[in-house]
């Protein structure tokens, strides 16, 4: 009986650890204050799987320009949440952090899958129809429109398998989907289609002055979020001011949003099962309930923002570290992009 020789020289080869890992891509944009909302939903989440996946993680300046903006706003708040996602554990020598205004194939990418997207497509787009509220067409800006195709363009570039977010980005995640599998349809296989990675818990955390609205940075009241830079005693007025459901069980159910709410940040915090909450708190009142809250908030918080106000001024530190972040993501993006022409007829 022969002896089975390997077929390739390949399969001799260990899987490198790249090949083996799973990369994931999740951006974020620089327009206001990083909230509870984005570190329980998203960054959290990041930090946890920079240890397993290739990750990548954009700092999605131009998306933050498709509502009205500010040049000098714009340009600090990029560097803001560059240090505040390095606060919160992104480490630039496992994750790869950059701006993405600094890759200009993102940008070229978006034109080239604005021809792969209906118009239709767009319009139905819930995260659209919310930004837009009751601007008639006269005032609704194209980019807010077209904002979808280059979170596409975002994502399809890097081949990415996972993109970890909250629940309110599933709908772009399906279209991003539904744009690449069209492009590799007509013009043959380019692009891995990406899977949306939401987490059961954290995914949707709810305003604290209104459980049926998500936690945003751009909530009309800073009563809404408890932003990651708020100190100690404004985490505690916040969770103190907190709207409540009727009656007074500390429970998790659903006719009890905002105490469904409370509980899953308590449990996300302390890293205590909901039920456990829910018995240590039986018949307790809501004061004692919020008290500990709030210590639990901002004794997590705490370490976050040391480290954010060390790397506030280390501007040199953030701008090299951003430097290489562009310098690996293009490692990725140029080469695609030359696919990408070459298969579309621009390369000549
Ligand atoms: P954005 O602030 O809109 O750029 O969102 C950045 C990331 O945070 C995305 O993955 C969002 O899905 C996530 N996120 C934003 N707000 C919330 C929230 N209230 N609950 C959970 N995740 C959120
Ligand atoms: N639209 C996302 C948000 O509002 C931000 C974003 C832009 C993004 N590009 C992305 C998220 C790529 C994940 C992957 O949160």
């Amino acid at each position: 009986m022969a002896t089975q020789v390997p077929e390739t020289e390949a399969q001799l080869k260990p899987m490198t650890d790249a090949a083996k890992r799973k990369r994931i891509l999740s951006g974020i944009q620089p327009s206001g204050d990083l909230t509870l909302g984005n570190y329980l939903g998203a960054i959290r989440n990041w930090v946890i799987q920079q240890d397993e996946c290739e990750s990548f993680h954009p700092i999605v300046n131009l998306h933050a320009m498709s509502g009205s903006f500010d040049p000098e706003a714009l340009r600090r708040r990029t560097l803001e949440l560059a240090a505040g996602l390095l606060a919160c554990g992104i480490d630039p020598e496992k994750a790869v952090l950059f701006v993405q205004s600094q890759i200009p194939e993102h940008t070229e990418l978006t034109w080239i899958l604005c021809t792969q997207t209906m118009y239709g497509e767009l319009g139905r787009m819930i995260q659209f129809k919310e930004k837009r509220g009751t601007a008639s067409d006269a005032k609704t800006s194209a980019a807010l429109f077209f904002y979808p195709v280059l979170q596409g363009a975002d994502i399809l570039i890097y081949d990415a398998d996972l993109v970890p977010v909250g629940e309110d980005q599933r709908q772009h995640i399906e279209l991003t989907r539904d744009i690449g599998n069209r492009f590799n349809t007509t013009f043959g296989e380019t692009f891995k289609l990406p899977e949306a990675d939401i987490k059961t818990d954290g995914a949707r955390i709810m305003g604290l002055d209104d459980p049926a609205k998500k936690m945003s940075k751009s909530a009309a009241s800073p009563a809404n979020y408890i932003a990651l830079t708020d100190e100690p005693d404004v985490i505690r007025k916040k969770i103190n001011r907190a709207v409540t459901d009727s009656g007074s069980e500390i429970v998790a159910r659903q006719d009890k949003p905002a105490l469904t709410n409370l509980l899953t940040i308590f449990s996300l915090m302390t890293d205590t099962p909901v039920a456990d909450l829910e018995a240590r708190y039986e018949g307790a009142g809501y004061g004692q309930f919020k008290r500990d809250l709030g210590d639990a908030v901002a004794d997590h918080l705490a370490p976050i923002q040391a480290r954010l106000k060390e790397l506030t001024s280390e501007r040199a530190q953030l701008e090299s570290i951003l430097h290489r972040g562009t310098e690996r993501a293009r490692e990725v993006t140029v080469p695609k992009m030359e696919r990408v022409r070459e298969v579309t007829g621009l390369s000549l």
